[in-house]
């Protein structure tokens, strides 16, 4: 386990002190179907995971406070000697409790069996609905036989909540664990931006640099975070492109949208370069204007500032530029306002990191407010520009001259917010 027991014991310590009466219930991701009989590589619910470490489908976690015996409840797959011949050792009952700390473990065959015992002195279920509607439908069931029983006993859970209001706001400030591997992550990913970009000339097509970035995370124990999008040309104006069957020509800019995963967490990292080693004209001018962006808004993540300042601060300098180009006509503040900066600029200019890419967090507060950064929050930062290669694509594009059609540029970078101001983890691969 790269997290210590001992830390996601801390985890579930805080979520059982903020659940008061309430029990909360998390679910293990089901397997997912490839083709037939055939399953794509099992990969945890990021929520089950960050308070547990557990490693396997078919699972459940109760957190019941109010529970005389048990406050951490697991159930699991039992031991199965043959279906382990065919997928690998399973944990089993016993060593859910030895390993991961559970103060009890059932076989989840038992479910129905045990979970009302931890249901019916709570006041409230915590549970996400909508992520595996076979246990949804087995979940709200135990609810209502306990929720049936309230006027007779006085007491028993009135309401469901959905469990991410609790846990994600824990979840959005990174450990120093948490940052290790991060960190590790980050800097591979950066590793592997470096390669790809050593090997892309013309003539070679977008897997072959795929596979070149994904070479390097295979060979240090990481995955693919989520496809690697490695878009030239004009497929560059596709945002998650990832076809990745063109061929790189002599002209292209080359984006690279790729990071690795260790243990669940993720890098994310976008460079856009000239595959022959020389911008055009044009697209030096919007290379130079998104990283001018970039490097605006990455000093607007820092304590203390809200969530929407440094994408408002990367719309002002995009905005400014495009003026300056010639590519959009009229006055700052105006256009700001009319987002008339949309068609070149549509996405918003970075997200959470960590467990998951776009990672769990409130990025509002109330309808007005923006969630204010705190040391060991995690962003992406990641202007970019984006100028259609044809009026079909993008209708409201304004219309502009031929030499510029066809230009994508992101530039990405992973920073985390400290006490002093911030740091970019990414910062391993050159701008
Ligand atoms: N790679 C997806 C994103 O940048 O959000
Ligand atoms: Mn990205
Ligand atoms: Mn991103």
């Amino acid at each position: 386990m790269a997290i210590a027991a001992a830390e996601y014991q801390q985890r579930r310590q805080t979520l059982l002190a903020k659940l008061g009466q309430g029990t909360a219930i998390f679910a293990s991701a089901p397997l997912a179907t490839m083709h037939n009989d055939v399953e794509y590589r099992f990969r945890q619910d990021s929520d089950f995971y960050y308070l547990t470490g557990f490693n396997e489908t078919n699972a459940i976690a109760v957190l019941a406070p109010h529970h005389e015996e048990h406050q951490f409840i697991l159930f699991v797959q039992p031991k199965d000697p043959e279906q382990e011949t065919w997928t690998g050792i399973l944990t089993g009952v016993e060593a859910a409790k030895e390993r991961y700390g559970a103060d009890e473990a059932y076989p989840i065959t038992e479910l129905d069996e045990h979970l009302p015992q931890y249901l019916k002195k709570s006041d409230r279920l915590y549970y996400s609905l909508g992520r595996n509607e076979r246990l949804d439908g087995r979940i709200l069931r135990h609810w209502q036989r306990c929720v049936r029983k309230i006027a007779k006993n006085g007491y028993g859970p009135r309401a469901l909540e959905d469990a991410r209001f609790l846990l994600h706001p824990l979840r959005q400030v990174k450990s120093a664990a948490e940052l290790m591997l991060l960190r590790q992550v980050a800097e591979l990913s950066a590793v592997a931006h470096n390669r790809a970009q050593k090997l892309a000339k013309p003539g070679l097509y977008e897997y072959q640099v795929q596979a070149e970035l994904e070479h390097t995370f295979a060979m240090h124990g990481a995955e693919p975070a989520y496809p690697s999008i490695v878009a030239a040309g004009a497929n560059a104006c596709v945002l998650h492109y990832i076809d990745n069957r063109s061929q790189l020509q002599d002209g292209d800019l080359l984006l690279i949208d790729a990071g690795g995963a260790y243990n669940y967490y993720n890098a994310d990292i976008t460079r856009t370069f000239p595959v022959n080693g020389k911008f055009t004209k044009q697209q030096q001018a919007l290379y130079e204007l998104v990283l001018a962006a970039q490097l605006k808004a990455i000093e607007e993540v820092k304590a203390g500032k809200a969530y929407n300042e440094y994408h408002d601060i990367a719309v002002c300098v995009l905005t400014q530029g495009l003026i300056d180009l010639g590519l959009l006509q009229g006055d700052l503040e105006t256009l700001i306002e009319e987002e008339k900066y949309k068609p070149f600029y549509m996405h918003r200019t970075g997200h959470w990191l960590g467990l998951d890419v776009h990672d769990s967090g409130t990025y509002k507060v109330s309808e007005e407010d923006w969630s204010v950064f705190e040391p060991g929050n995690l962003v992406t930062v990641e202007p970019g520009l984006y100028i259609s290669p044809t009026i079909e694509t993008a209708e409201d594009q304004p219309d502009v001259s031929e030499e510029w059609r066809g230009i994508g540029i992101r530039i990405e970078d992973d920073v985390l917010v400290t006490e002093t101001g911030n740091e970019v983890l990414t910062a391993g691969v050159p701008k």
